[in-house]
């Protein structure tokens, strides 16, 4: 059984390769626009968004992110700021080579990044999480590759980057993703895990 929403949601992938071209602001609203329809807790709308499309600003968060990836590397061994992930030698390997890496492999020079905020109440973050779909199916129907960028929220643990990238009072990044045309096709989706692995039905 298939339609165009189910195809286009099977189709999506991470994009992490992009061309040059900037994406018209017009295009960036849109997708944005498709991220204000998410469902919300209470319908409270909680989010609101910081898009960057000036590309030596991204560079140097992109710098920023690497610094912070190195500093929780560096203290990871002291036990208030131990984080349970970091014993994982996978997790850890990850996390080296991103922080110390010559290229861009934070935001992978993308045209566009867009930060979605929000204030630490109860679902706001769940809600962000839906809107942050919907922008990269969004994106992904007009053409647009996308990509969530989990290793940006390390900003968060700089107030000044907090301040320079203009995160509202209270608010903290909930999601970051960016945008660009994609360079490459992206390949088919990579195996879902089986369904009698993963759903218990109760019937
Ligand atoms: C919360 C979250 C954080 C992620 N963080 C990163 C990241 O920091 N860097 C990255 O390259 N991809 C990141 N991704 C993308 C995942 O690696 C990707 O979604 C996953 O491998 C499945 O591939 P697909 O999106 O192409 O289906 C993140 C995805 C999510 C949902």
């Amino acid at each position: 059984m298939t339609n165009p929403t189910i195809q286009s949601i099977k189709e999506r992938r991470s994009v992490r390769n992009f061309e040059e071209k900037n994406i018209d602001k017009e295009l960036l609203q849109e997708i944005i626009q498709a991220g204000k329809f998410a469902p919300s807790v209470q319908n409270k709308q909680p989010w609101k968004f910081i898009v960057i499309t000036n590309k030596d600003f991204i560079q140097d968060l992109s710098l920023q992110v690497k610094k912070e990836l190195k500093n929780v590397l560096k203290k990871r061994f002291i036990k208030k700021f131990s984080i349970k992930e970091l014993k994982d030698e996978d997790t850890l390997k990850h996390i080296y080579a991103f922080a110390f890496s010559e290229k861009d492999i934070i935001f992978f020079d993308a045209p566009a990044l867009v930060f979605i905020t929000t204030e630490d109440r109860l679902f706001f973050d769940e809600s962000c999480a839906c809107c942050a779909e919907n922008m990269m199916l969004a994106a992904h129907s007009l053409g647009i590759g996308s990509c969530w960028i989990g290793f940006a929220s390390v900003l968060g643990l700089k107030k000044d980057m907090m301040q320079k990238i203009g995160v509202p009072d209270k608010h903290h990044i909930s999601a970051a993703i960016v945008f660009g045309y994609p360079k490459e096709k992206p390949g088919r989706a990579s195996i879902r895990k089986v369904g009698s692995d993963i759903i218990n039905w109760i019937e």
